[in-house]
Parts: C-alpha cells; sequence; structure tokens
C-alpha cells in the first residue's frame, strides 16, 4: 500500500479544517487536509444568503451553550473576532454590519473560501478533496489513516474537524462522533440546533392562513423549562418571527430552538414595547365603532389581527367587547404560549448542539488529554453559538488555538 508521512492529518476542509490548516503550515509543518466534499468550505459558501456573517463583533463567552460555557473562552480570547476581521480586510475583501453586531461580505462568501484557500496555498498546506477516511489506528505515538482511494497516511497529529450532523444532504454525517468514541472520549447529546420549530396538525391549521407573516418578537422558553437558571431567568430573543407552513421560524425562533426542549412551551411576544390590552382598551374609549381586529391591526401585522380575532371569537366592534375579554385577547399578543411539538431536525439545522466533550480535551490546544496528538476543532466540539456569526467565530478560534500547537 502506498504509504506517505505527515505533521498534520487534518480530516474536514471547513471553517476550522482550513483555519487550523493555515496556521499549522505557517508553523513549518507538513500539513495535508482531505475533506469528502468536491469543495472545501461548502457551509461558508450558503452561509448568510450567500454572504457569509463570518463574525459578530460583540462575540463573548455569553454567545455559547456547552456543558462548560467556560471552554470556549481561551480560544475565543486568543484569536478573537477582531482578529478574523483584520485577515479578511489583508484580502481587500468588503464587509458591513448588518445588525447586532452581526459581520457579511458586501460581495459574496465565495471570497471567504477563497481567502483561506489562499492563505493555505502561501503555508504549504495540501488540499485533497473527494476523499474520505477508512480507519484510523494509533500506532506508538502516530496515527496511521487508511483512505478511501488506497491510500495511507503516518500523521503526528490528527484533527477531527468535521463538522456536526447539520444538512446531510452536504454531507455532514457526524463522523467525527464516532472517531472520539474510538478513543473512548465521550460525546454529549446531540440535537439539532438553529432550527425551525413546528406545530401539531391541529394548530396548524388555525395558524395556515399566517404562512409567510412576519413579526418582530420576543420569544423565551417557559417558566419551568430545563434552561431557567436557578434564579428563574430565561434566555430571551428580541428578532424578527415568521409563520411557516410547518410552525416558526425566523431568527427569534432559531435562537430559542437552541434551548427548547420536546414537551417544553416557549412564550412570544408579537408586540415588543406594547402594552396591547391598554392601546385597546384606550382605543375603545377614543372609537368604539372600529371592528376589533382594525383596532389590533393597528399593533400587530393585520393578517395576524385577523385571525388571533377569529380564535378569540372576537368579530364585532371594540365597544361590543368586554374589557376582559381585550384584556385575555392582549394577553394572548403579548405572552403568547405555545407548545411546539417538535423541530425541522437535521435537514434545515444550522448547527448540532452537543458533541465531543470539552472535558475530555484541553482549552488552549483542543487537543484530547487522553490522546495526544489528536484534536477536535469546531462544530464537532461541544460548543454551540447562537445565530448571528458566532459558529464561525467558534470555528476560526478553535482551529486557530488547534493551529498552534499541532
Ligand atoms: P463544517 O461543517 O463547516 O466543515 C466540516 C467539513 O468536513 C465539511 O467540508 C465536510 O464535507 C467534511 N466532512 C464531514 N465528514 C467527513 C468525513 N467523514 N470525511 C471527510 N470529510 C468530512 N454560522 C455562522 O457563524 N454564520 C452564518 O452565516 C452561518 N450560516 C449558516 C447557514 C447554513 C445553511 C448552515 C447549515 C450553517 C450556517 N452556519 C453559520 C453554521 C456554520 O456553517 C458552522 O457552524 C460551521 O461551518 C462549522 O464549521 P466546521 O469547520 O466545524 O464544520
Amino acid at each position: 500500500m502506498k504509504s506517505s508521512d505527515l505533521d498534520v492529518l487534518i480530516v474536514g476542509a471547513g471553517a476550522a479544517g482550513m483555519m487550523c490548516a493555515i496556521e499549522a503550515g505557517k508553523r513549518g509543518r507538513r500539513v495535508r487536509v482531505i475533506d469528502h466534499a468536491r469543495a472545501p468550505g461548502e457551509k461558508i459558501r450558503i452561509s448568510g444568503g450567500g454572504r457569509c456573517n463570518f463574525t459578530n463583533l460583540g462575540t463573548s463567552g455569553a454567545n455559547f451553550l456547552s456543558e462548560n460555557p467556560r471552554f470556549a473562552l481561551s480560544a475565543l480570547k486568543r484569536f478573537t473576532q477582531h482578529d478574523f476581521l483584520k485577515m479578511v480586510e489583508r484580502h481587500g475583501i468588503a464587509w458591513h454590519e448588518k445588525t447586532l453586531g452581526q459581520l457579511f461580505c458586501d460581495d459574496s462568501a465565495k471570497q471567504i473560501i477563497r481567502m483561506l484557500t489562499d492563505e493555505m496555498k502561501a503555508a504549504g498546506v495540501v488540499l485533497s478533496l473527494g476523499l474520505g477516511v477508512k480507519t484510523i489506528a494509533r500506532d506508538g505515538e502516530r496515527f496511521t489513516v487508511d483512505l478511501d482511494d488506497g491510500t495511507r497516511v503516518s500523521a503526528a497529529s490528527l484533527v477531527v474537524a468535521t463538522g456536526g450532523k447539520s444538512i446531510p444532504k452536504m454531507g455532514a454525517t457526524g463522523w467525527g462522533y464516532e472517531v472520539a468514541r474510538q478513543f473512548d472520549l465521550r460525546v454529549t447529546e446531540t440535537r439539532p440546533a438553529l432550527v425551525p420549530l413546528t406545530f401539531e396538525p391541529g394548530l396548524l391549521e388555525q395558524l395556515k392562513p399566517l404562512a409567510g407573516v412576519a413579526v418582530d418578537a420576543v420569544v423565551k422558553t417557559a417558566a419551568n423549562s430545563a434552561s431557567s437558571s436557578p434564579k428563574g431567568d430565561r434566555p430571551q430573543f428580541k428578532e424578527a418571527m415568521l409563520f411557516t407552513h410547518r410552525g416558526l421560524s425566523g431568527p427569534s425562533i432559531l435562537q430559542i430552538s437552541s434551548y427548547w426542549r420536546e414537551g417544553e412551551a416557549i412564550t412570544v411576544n408579537m408586540a415588543p414595547g406594547e402594552d396591547v390590552a391598554a392601546r385597546l382598551l384606550a382605543a375603545k374609549t377614543e372609537n368604539g365603532k372600529q371592528a376589533v381586529h382594525t383596532a389590533l391591526g393597528h399593533i400587530i401585522p393585520r393578517r395576524l389581527a385577523e385571525v388571533i380575532c377569529a380564535r378569540e371569537g372576537l368579530s364585532g366592534k371594540l365597544a361590543e367587547v368586554g374589557d376582559k375579554k381585550l384584556r385575555a385577547m392582549a394577553e394572548t399578543v403579548n405572552a403568547w404560549t405555545v407548545k411546539p411539538v417538535g423541530s425541522e431536525g437535521y435537514r434545515t439545522a444550522e448547527v448540532t448542539l452537543g458533541g465531543v466533550d470539552t472535558a475530555a480535551l484541553d482549552q488552549q490546544t483542543m487537543e484530547a488529554k487522553s490522546v495526544p496528538g489528536l484534536f477536535f476543532i469546531g462544530e464537532v466540539v461541544d460548543v454551540t453559538g447562537w445565530l448571528g456569526g458566532y459558529n464561525f467565530q467558534w470555528a476560526w478560534s478553535s482551529g486557530w488555538a488547534a493551529g498552534q500547537t499541532c
């Protein structure tokens, strides 16, 4: 069997793998990156609607979920959002801040991929595409890796950068978790995150006319949810929400999906900053002849107002409806509590929550504590960011950190 010697074999030419390769290559290591996809950085290409939300100016430990939320801090502090931005600027890539610190390319996500492949080339990294791994064995101090093409690689360091399970259509397999298990490293529970939530058929039928309606909303998990802190604080997100044919989507829902668990409800304020009861009661005094849905339609989108009034059985004029009923309807707008039945799953999830247990890894280097030379970086690790550029920043930071040592 044809065999070659390497310093570093990186499996996965995504955001984390390419960043790691660049850094290791710059240190003079002989680095090869392999990927079973036909092109590098496919998720970068489709990210941010084709413009890649490549980082977030406000990145801090608070934007990540993990069994150990402090694990990510070291890497995030050593290679920050500002460091990545400097790299983007060095390559002349024009960017803009869209909202909430989220940075996007002005032109195309492909510029980020080009930047990374150019840097890999400059650092002498060999990139092999359309190539997967058959088997991995620990061979004394080194790893022996048999590849799909029948060749064998011997490497001092093996870096697993194969991402999570989201979007299987793009080749996501969860293979990195199997490697972790092969070396007796624990993998925490994995589940789809940053994903639309779905409703049961009865509720879907009632809300059918709302498909396509978007509102600004504050969304949080319900009071007794698993994500409540001991003090009762619950994560909440104020961003757009979208009614879909399956349930709810939009940034605020994707965010809360990372905290939501089956059987739990979420609470949605569809008119943040508005005291809907006070507005309706004032409208009743000023002009009781207007229809209830018309008055409500001045506060939230008209189609939504109509459906809520229909569900509450309030079809008449404001003056004909008792204050108690108006208050109850207002509560539905300001604090709608609804129980999703599930999520759209890995098919549409942006990321995988959970992964290789951070307790098994060194937070400075991403190296497995019990297996010298074996590294896990990016989404395969149990570190999951909020929506908004945080997941790429974790990929850059963890890839950079491993690249200093592997
Ligand atoms: P990533 O998944 O990018 O790369 C893993 C690589 O490993 C892939 O190239 C894959 O082909 C390869 N691979 C997998 N198994 C293999 C095997 N067995 N053998 C060989 N190769 C294998 N985040 C963000 O911060 N801003 C954004 O705008 C977006 N937008 C976005 C949109 C969509 C539609 C999705 C699905 C996701 C996002 N994300 C995002 C999340 C972001 O894409 C994700 O967190 C990073 O790509 C993770 O980077 P990794 O390098 O860890 O894995």
